[in-house]
């Protein structure tokens, strides 16, 4: 499918990337003559001060704001329509998002919503709606959902326990933000999650069915700065180098992923986090090697080029081999950066038929490399989930 026909290419209005880059907002603010906004948090971030540095810039420039901060992870429709109701009544003129991924996914379904009224499944899919929303100024202070720079947001629906993942251009950012000071404070099993889920969205767009040129080189350089930066800014948060490495990673990674596809490692990750609140990024960060494994036949030499963009000598390996050696060294990071297993989650093995029936409806199933059947999804979850046990027992004995 690759390079044949038109490709549409989607990216944020503006982006900012680099220290400080928050001082820039009330510039942005002024040519939307945006008088009054709603920032839109979470309280984690706003009691760490975090939400505080940007709600201080506002304060600086003299611009008005509302606080939204009952954001919580895996965001549901509960959420999402509190925010809503929140920005109709407050008579704002644009969103500001300041968190990771569930922030910007939550001011995204109110823009979304608000400008096209309804109800938040009937844009389930891809480019349900007819309006652009109200402008999302998407603040990231976590190095890895990408959410800031993608055309997709998602929704737990909490009757049906699964994730809705939207795909629509009107959802994309008028300003995407970057600033590494903000990730400064993120402790390292965050760091650690949202970073490997940086990296699956890297491997997944480049090895998905619908990539093109401009898409696998951001994953190749996204690869390749998450393998150089990780380790470092999981190790020592201040190190401002790893730190900003990893924000043009996450960013690139994004980009890549809204202009290609996934894959099935989240679209598995969907309904663990969907089912069991499991956060994304570590959802994703477990299932990535097995699924790296059941892929890897149908794209060893991509595999090959992922494990030479992650630093590994393979000049002399055969393709097959290389693309085995790309799968040790996601496995590596994934262990240097203390990743636990599935079994250590709220994961239960009896609700694994519903889980993978509901990861094959899953919109990134749709551009997995293969076909993926029902038996293949559970046997990838049972795999993962056995090695860990394995894994534990091991480690427990020494
Ligand atoms: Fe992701």
């Amino acid at each position: 499918m690759e390079n044949e026909g038109i490709v549409e290419l989607y990216q944020p209005r503006h982006t900012l990337i680099g220290r400080d880059g928050i001082t820039m907002i009330p510039h942005f603010l002024n040519r939307l003559g945006a008088k009054k906004v709603l920032v839109v948090t979470d309280k984690g971030l706003v009691k760490i001060g975090t939400a505080g540095k940007v709600t201080a810039v506002l304060d600086d420039a003299g611009i008005e704001y509302l606080v939204f901060d009952g954001v919580e992870p895996n965001p549901t429709t509960k959420i999402v329509y509190a925010a809503l109701d929140f920005y109709q009544k407050s008579g704002c003129g644009a969103l500001i998002a300041i968190g990771g991924g569930s922030p910007i996914d939550v001011a995204k379904a109110v823009s979304i919503l608000s400008a096209n009224g309804g109800k938040i499944e009937d844009y389930n899919g891809v480019n349900k709606s007819k309006k652009h929303g109200a402008p999302v100024i998407a603040v990231n202070t976590t190095a890895g959902t990408g959410s800031e720079c993608t055309r997709a947001y998602v929704v737990t629906d909490t009757e049906a326990k699964s994730k809705m993942l939207m795909v629509d251009t009107n959802c994309l950012a008028h300003l995407a933000l970057n600033d590494p000071m903000l990730m400064v404070g993120m402790p390292p099993s965050l760091t650690a999650a949202t970073g490997i889920d940086a990296l699956t969205h890297a491997i997944e767009s480049y090895i998905c069915n619908i990539h093109t040129p401009y898409t696998d080189a951001l994953a190749l350089e996204a690869i390749r700065l998450v393998s150089k930066a990780l380790r470092n800014a999981v190790h020592d948060g201040s190190d401002m180098v790893a730190r900003t490495d990893m924000c043009w990673a996450e960013y690139m990674a994004g980009l890549s992923f809204s202009n290609a596809g996934l894959g099935l490692t989240h679209a598995i990750a969907h309904q663990l986090g969907g089912f069991y609140n499991i956060p994304h990024g570590l959802a994703n960060a477990i299932m990535l090697p097995r699924v790296l494994e059941y892929n890897r036949p149908y794209c060893m030499g991509r595999l090959a080029s992922v494990a030479q963009a992650m630093g590994e000598k393979v000049d002399n390996l055969s393709v097959d081999a290389a693309s085995k050696q790309a799968i040790e060294a996601v496995r590596k990071l994934c262990a240097d950066v203390k990743i636990p297993p599935l079994c250590e989650t709220k994961f239960r093995m009896e609700d694994i038929d519903t889980l993978a029936k509901n990861a094959l409806l899953d919109t990134a199933a749709q551009t997995n490399i293969v076909r993926a059947t029902l038996d293949d999804v559970k046997t990838i979850i049972a795999k993962t989930y056995y090695e860990g046990v394995v894994m534990k027992k091991v480690n427990a004995n020494g």
